[in-house]
């Protein structure tokens, strides 16, 4: 079943001579579980794409639907709660908030939401915990590495248990071990813990984790690959695929 369903979804920045058509006419589907990947060059409109799935932002043309709800229908308010509850998000920069605990910070969405302390501790305590990180639940930020900081992340992004999870170029700032580690662990959420998983990023090695990889340009889907995980080597064809489209006009 598809968790996420996009249709003729487009948005147009600006007005006039100046308007910048980000996404142009996107359909598409997620199903539930699934592990999809979102690549393509700078400015081709993946971040714009993330935040409509998320509800971050509105369409000028077009839908989302979440669980079959279209997000559009929704109010403010009802929105504001559907992105609290049952999506998850996870940036380059981590945002994490420096003066608080690797387990205040995953507590967050918890404590924003109005659970009681206790019980948001422990579910931030457990997601610390499944991400490697049970040894470092009282460090602050800048007392971790970038990629224990990104697992601190993950670990917020699903204490709330949410049944979507949106990652925009989650190891953009990352060395080549703790990208792989961060993507392992992506792969991990959707194939275990059965949430589902949109990760945007432009490194194959990155995208070879996912299930699927869907190729945009110029705001619009032009490619779609699923790929076997009994191939080993889905980083050289995923590669060789952003190379084959960057060269074709
Ligand atoms: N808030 C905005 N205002 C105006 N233009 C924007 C805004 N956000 C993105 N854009 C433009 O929309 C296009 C797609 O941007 P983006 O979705 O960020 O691409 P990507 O994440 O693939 O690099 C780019 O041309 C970008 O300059
Ligand atoms: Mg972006």
């Amino acid at each position: 079943m598809a968790l996420v369903q996009t249709m003729g979804l487009t948005k147009i920045y600006g007005k006039g001579d100046t308007a910048v058509v980000a996404l142009d006419h996107v359909s598409m589907e997620v199903n539930e579980g699934e592990f999809v990947a979102v690549m393509g060059p700078s400015g081709c409109g993946k971040s714009t794409l993330l935040h409509l799935l998320g509800g971050l932002d509105r369409p000028s043309e077009g839908e989302v639907l979440i669980a079959g709800v279209p997000l559009g229908r929704l109010a403010d308010d009802a929105l504001t709660e559907l992105r609290r509850r049952r999506i998850g998000f996870i940036f380059q920069f981590y945002n994490l908030i420096p003066v608080l605990s690797a387990a205040e910070n995953a507590a967050l969405p918890l404590t924003l939401d109005g659970a009681d302390g206790a019980k948001a501790k422990n579910k931030a305590e457990e997601w610390l915990r499944r991400v490697g990180l049970g040894n470092r639940l009282r460090s602050r930020p800048d007392q971790l590495s970038g990629g224990q900081q990104q697992r601190v992340a993950i670990a917020r992004a699903l204490v709330a248990e949410p049944a979507l999870v949106l990652a925009d170029e989650p190891t953009g700032n990352l060395d080549t071990r703790s990208s792989r580690e961060v993507a392992g662990i992506l792969r991990q959420v959707a194939k275990e813990w059965g949430r589902t998983v949109v990760m945007v990023t432009h490194d194959p090695q990155i995208a070879a984790y996912a299930d699927r990889i869907l190729f945009l340009k110029d705001g619009a889907v032009v490619d779609e690959t699923r790929l076997d995980h009994k191939n080993a080597d889905n980083a050289t064809m995923v590669a060789d695929k952003m190379s084959d489209l960057a060269g074709a006009t």
